[in-house]
């Protein structure tokens, strides 16, 4: 019996309306439009800012555009995962509130936190789901209200993150396409460079924690940004080695969109020409790990092969062998 592979076969996201600009942020903190876009790439991002809604909002309203794409029942899930750092609460799941609004009666769901790299661990996750023969269709939704979580008087970390949420549908593939291969890695040592100081075990919550604002992102920009220039392309490397691919075989590329100059150096590193990478950075928004099935949205046509990856902290390599049916691909999401 030939392999169950895990194909994607449809996509969805979703952004609130509201915009926070370079110049929004220049009347906030010390900063200025220019700064921003040359050490970043980015003009704007989205903030989801409306009273009594949360992570579990923007990863609802992805799976609800997924489904409406693929004209899909959501009783037909058998699962869906959530990949978030800022989960609606500590527990229940976020996963099991998005199945709730979504009307995924049958489905089990659970989240997943790995930060940055969370989407594509959940990925694989879900993947494996499908590759068992035990589930038919997953759901992996990142999510993620940065917002609530960003020092908007911090000018080294509000700048980059935004509120979103990307969604994609997991079936058996046709033909073999589907999930070709996947390069996980986790690192801890580099916990001191980005992360909420307090909030959890370590140091719970208290009036002291709060006055010290240790419950908001705290980051050493430059040592996230060597780190991940060099692990990301380390580890393109090894996955195309191992797959016998050069830059020439990769028809897109899909890259966390943490930082442009970190794309472009991968990119490079990679021998991919530019106009094989997706980026949406610059105008959608900036969220921390579903970077990458978000800019899936802007990109059509029917490439032989796809190649995702994403690498922070953890590092994760996807190269995917696109089937027809893959990408729904929607205008309106050209933000
Ligand atoms: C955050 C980041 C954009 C900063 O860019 P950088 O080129 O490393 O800049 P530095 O932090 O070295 O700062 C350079 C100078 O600009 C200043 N600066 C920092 N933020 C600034 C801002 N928003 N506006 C203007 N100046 C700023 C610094 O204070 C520093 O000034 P100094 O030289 O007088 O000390 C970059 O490090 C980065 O993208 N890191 C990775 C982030 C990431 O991927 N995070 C993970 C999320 S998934």
């Amino acid at each position: 019996m030939s392999k169950i592979t895990a194909a994607i076969t449809a996509v969805g996201g979703y952004v609130p309306e509201t915009k926070l600009t370079n110049f929004d942020l220049e009347k906030m903190v010390d900063t200025n439009d220019e700064w921003i876009r040359t050490r970043t790439g980015i003009s704007e991002r989205r903030i989801l800012n409306e009273p009594g809604k949360a992570t579990s909002d923007l990863g609802a309203g992805a799976v609800l555009n997924l489904l409406e794409k693929k004209k899909l029942d959501p009783t037909e899930i058998d699962c869906i995962i959530c990949a978030t750092v800022t989960p609606d609460m500590f527990f229940p799941a976020t996963a099991n509130i998005i199945s709730d609004k979504v009307g995924a009666i049958n489905a089990f769901s659970f989240d997943l936190a790995a930060a940055c790299s969370g989407f594509l661990f959940a990925l694989t996750t879900g993947a494996s789901f499908i590759e068992s023969g035990r589930y038919k269709k997953v759901i992996v939704v990142g999510a993620d209200k940065m917002s609530a979580i960003v020092d908007y008087t911090d000018r080294n970390s509000c700048i980059l993150f935004g509120d979103g949420g990307g969604a994609v549908l997991l079936e058996p593939g046709e033909e073999g396409y589907g999930v070709k291969d996947s390069l996980l890695k986790s690192d801890g040592v580099g916990r001191n460079f980005l992360y909420m100081k307090a909030g959890g075990s370590l140091n719970p919550s208290s009036v002291e924690t709060v006055l010290a604002k240790q419950h908001f992102i705290h980051q050493e920009g430059p040592a996230v940004f060597k780190y991940a220039v060099k692990g990301m392309a380390d580890v393109s490397a090894e996955l195309m080695e191992r797959n016998g691919l050069t830059g020439e075989d990769i028809a897109w590329l899909t890259p966390h969109q943490a930082n442009l100059r970190i794309i472009d150096a991968t990119a490079n590193r990679m021998g991919i020409s530019k106009d094989k990478v997706m980026i949406n950075i610059g105008k959608v928004f900036r969220v921390s790990r579903h970077q990458s099935e978000c800019a899936l949205l802007i990109f059509h046509g029917t490439a032989a092969k796809y190649f995702f990856f994403k690498v922070q902290f953890q590092q994760l390599f996807i190269v995917q062998r696109n089937s027809k049916q893959m990408l729904y691909i929607v205008p309106e999401f050209l933000y």
